[in-house]
Parts: C-alpha cells; sequence; structure tokens
C-alpha cells in the first residue's frame, strides 16, 4: 500500500519514512456517496508548518485541530515538540477526558478513547470568576505592562493613532520605559498620565481605559513562558473570558501577539544555540519545536485592520521556519484572514465550503497542481462529518480526506434544542 504522507518533501520521506508523523485520517476514494475510505494520511510534525484549517460552521474544524493535537502529543517524536493551543471558545478544556460518546465510531478505526494532559492557563485576575463558576484550569498566567509598547496599548484600547488619547499614551509609555524600564505597573501609568499637560478630557479618558485593563486580568509580573512551551506539553491557553467584554477580541489578540512575539525570540535565541552545538557535533534540541494552534484565527489576523497580533503572527507565518515554529490557522472564512498568511500555507484542510469568494482565495493559492477547479473537489465530497480536503504544497497533492474521530472529548459540538 503507498503511503500518504502530508506536508513532508519527497527526501524527508526517503530519509524519514514515516518518523514524525501522525495520523489525521483516511484518503477518500471515489465521489459522493460512492466514496470510501483508503489509505491513512500521515500528516508531517516533524518540520515547521503553516497549516490552514478552513470550513463553514460546524464542519469539523475545532475538531480536526484537537486531532492534530492529539496527533502532536502521541508522536514518536513529542518530546521535542510543544503545543500552545489558543481557544478563544473555551472548548479544549475537554481533552482531559476520554472521547466515550464515540466508542462505536472510533472502535471502526481500532482507535479508543483516550484522555489527554492538557494544561489549561486562564489570566490570573479571572480565577476567582472559574472558581465561583466550578469551571476547571489548571494554572494562571500573566504579563508584565511595562514591556507593551505604546502601539500594543493603542490597539488593545482600539484609539487611533493620530487623537489626543494616543498621543497622550505615547509620552507616557516613553517616560516611564525611560524611567523604569520593565520595572512599571498600570498605577504607575495612571501617575504618570496626570504630569503632562493635557486637557482633563484626554486624561480621564485615557485613566478609564487602564482602569478597564486591570479588570482585564492579565497584568502582573510577567508569568514564565517556560512553563508554556515545555517539552512534551500540551499548553491550552484559554481566553473564552474575553468573548462576550466589548472590545474582548483586541484583548485577546494581544495576548496572543504576546505569546507569539516572545515564543518566536526565544525559539530564535535557541535555534542560534541548537546550530552551534551540530557545528560541534552535538544533536540537541535547546528547547522544543512550537506548535501554535489558533481557533478563529481570523479574529486575530483579519485581512482588514490590524490586531496587536497581526504583525507576531505575520512573523511567524514569515521567518518561522528558521527558528522552527509551526503555526495552525482555522477560520470559517478563509477569504477573511490575512492574505499573507493565506499565501504562506504550504498544508490545508478544508472541510465544507460555500462562499464563492472562499473558494476563490483558496483556490488561487492551490491552482497550479489540481486537475479540476477547486469546486468540484469540493462537490465531490460526501454529505458526512469530517470530511474535506488536504492540499498539500509540499507534494503538490490534493486528497479528499475523511478526518478520524477523536480520542478525547470535543466540547464544541452545536447545540440543539430536542435534548436526546
Ligand atoms: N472527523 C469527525 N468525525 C466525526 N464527527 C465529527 C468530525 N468532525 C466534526 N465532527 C462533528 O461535527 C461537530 C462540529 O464540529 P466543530 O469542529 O465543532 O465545527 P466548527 O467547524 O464550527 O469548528 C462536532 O461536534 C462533531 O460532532
Ligand atoms: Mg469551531
Amino acid at each position: 500500500m503507498p503511503k500518504i504522507s502530508v506536508g513532508r518533501s519527497e527526501e524527508d520521506q526517503e530519509e524519514y519514512g514515516l518518523k514524525g508523523t501522525g495520523v489525521v485520517g483516511k484518503h477518500l476514494v471515489g465521489e459522493n456517496q460512492e466514496a470510501h475510505m483508503a489509505n491513512p494520511i500521515h500528516f508531517d510534525l516533524a518540520k515547521p508548518h503553516v497549516v490552514g484549517v478552513f470550513g463553514k460552521r460546524g464542519t469539523g474544524k475545532s475538531y480536526s485541530l484537537g486531532t492534530i493535537v492529539e496527533e502532536l502529543q502521541t508522536a514518536d517524536i513529542a518530546e521535542n515538540l510543544s503545543t500552545i493551543l489558543i481557544d478563544p471558545m473555551g472548548i479544549y478544556w475537554s481533552m482531559k477526558r476520554p472521547n466515550e460518546k464515540d466508542i462505536s465510531i472510533l472502535d471502526q478505526w481500532d482507535l479508543k478513547p483516550e484522555a489527554f494532559e492538557a494544561e489549561v492557563y486562564i489570566p490570573k485576575g479571572k480565577a476567582a470568576e472559574f472558581d465561583k463558576k466550578e469551571m476547571p484550569y489548571d494554572d494562571t498566567f500573566t504579563l508584565n505592562p511595562a514591556r507593551l509598547t505604546a502601539e500594543e496599548w493603542k490597539m488593545a484600547f482600539g484609539l487611533n493613532t493620530n487623537s489626543e488619547l494616543n498621543i497622550l499614551l505615547e509620552r507616557a509609555v516613553q517616560e516611564l520605559d525611560e524611567q523604569y524600564g520593565d520595572d512599571y505597573r498600570i498605577d504607575h501609568i495612571l501617575e504618570a498620565l496626570e504630569k503632562f499637560n493635557f486637557d482633563s478630557k484626554t486624561v480621564k479618558g485615557l485613566e478609564n481605559r487602564f482602569m478597564n485593563a486591570k479588570d482585564w486580568g492579565i497584568f502582573g509580573e510577567e508569568s514564565s513562558l517556560d512553563k508554556l512551551t515545555e517539552r512534551g506539553e500540551l499548553s491550552v491557553v484559554d481566553v473564552s473570558v474575553f468573548g462576550q467584554m466589548s472590545g474582548g477580541t483586541r484583548v485577546q489578540a494581544l495576548i496572543v501577539g504576546i505569546l507569539g512575539k516572545r515564543i518566536l525570540r526565544r525559539r530564535m535565541a535557541a535555534r542560534r544555540l541548537e546550530e552551534l552545538d551540530e557545528m560541534q557535533g552535538l544533536d540537541e534540541n535547546e528547547m522544543p519545536i512550537v506548535w501554535m494552534i489558533i481557533d478563529e484565527a481570523h479574529e486575530f489576523l483579519p485581512s482588514d485592520g490590524k490586531t496587536p497580533a497581526s504583525e507576531p503572527l505575520l512573523r511567524w507565518v514569515k521567518i518561522g521556519r528558521e527558528p522552527g515554529v509551526s503555526l495552525v490557522l482555522a477560520t470559517q472564512q478563509p477569504a477573511k484572514l490575512h492574505p499573507n498568511a493565506l499565501s504562506q500555507c504550504d498544508v490545508l484542510l478544508s472541510h465544507r465550503l460555500t462562499a464563492q469568494q472562499d473558494i476563490d482565495a483558496l483556490g488561487e493559492i492551490m491552482q497550479t497542481y489540481m486537475r479540476y477547479d477547486l469546486k468540484h473537489y469540493i462537490q465531490a465530497l460526501p454529505d458526512r462529518k469530517g470530511t474535506g480536503l488536504i492540499l498539500d504544497d509540499n507534494s503538490e497533492r490534493i486528497y479528499p480526506v475523511q478526518m478520524r474521530p477523536r480520542k478525547s472529548w470535543h466540547a464544541g459540538g452545536t447545540p440543539d434544542a430536542f435534548g436526546d
């Protein structure tokens, strides 16, 4: 049986075979109701990738992200990897539970329900809220406000560049940076705002925003990134508490942006050491290869406008191969994702899409090696849960796929009112 591996160059296939891959599903052969499952599809986890996961609502994007995470966790190279899952909906804590509800489908695939050791991180200042609602989490994170740039504050607050508010903000941040470096808190910022000769409306306006920022519950001492990037570990960064808040997606994007920036910087430093080791004939991995997996990615890296995560994520996309970071971006509407991210994806998993602009957006980047119009492939997919297309730029192949059932519980199912 010929082996299918996606995301892997021919050279790597020859050198490594299937080492460092994970089975995400099976190749679908035939069209529509005639389609049947054939060879397993192996997905390369060892090399850095930019992966796009698409499909309209309820077609299996979040579910498939979980499948990729399960493979990262159980791979033969898992100890050299570290997975950070950005969870804007608060659904991935359920990976701690085995998927008992799908035991019969799992059985057909010779798989068993399995619990995963997800470490769920929440903003420290929101711990009481989680405790009160008895929502489970494992640890908390904080960010050092002194390490935010004026630009990051501006975007987090949604200020206009030329507004008085922003001019005051820039002044204050500059002054504090000069005076205290990385060592000041929001209270220091609040004090500093009074010192400049701005009208009281501007000062009050900015004060209010910083008071709000205190309530986000994310500021304190910078928490160690080490715990988020440990070998073999899965960290779920649950930012769902901001989902309902007005301007909340900007706060989520701020968190993602800062994590992205810091992790990339650390990986770049680690890569330099690794190269020195290689020169001396040592083969040491100083810091695991980081996979950052982002659900609802259009919120962080939109095609229109800019969020605090835009630049850091675009850097991952652009230079991530070198330091060894991978990015998986899931979104309902690929056309709403930043075009630079879309064009840099080397593997796409597309569940069913219907909007023409989304199909066009995908078609454009993967056109060259398709025998038919992308629409043809999509229409040939059987109407079953978890079917899709995998487009692999590395092998220049397109595979209809049935994604495998999850070993761990998926909490993101569409609720219904039937109540069985
Ligand atoms: N590969 C699959 N095998 C079986 N069921 C699946 C599969 N993928 C998705 N589903 C079902 O579809 C539902 C919706 O998937 P989900 O990933 O939450 O959608 P969305 O695309 O909106 O993120 C899931 O709760 C699950 O029941
Ligand atoms: Mg989803």
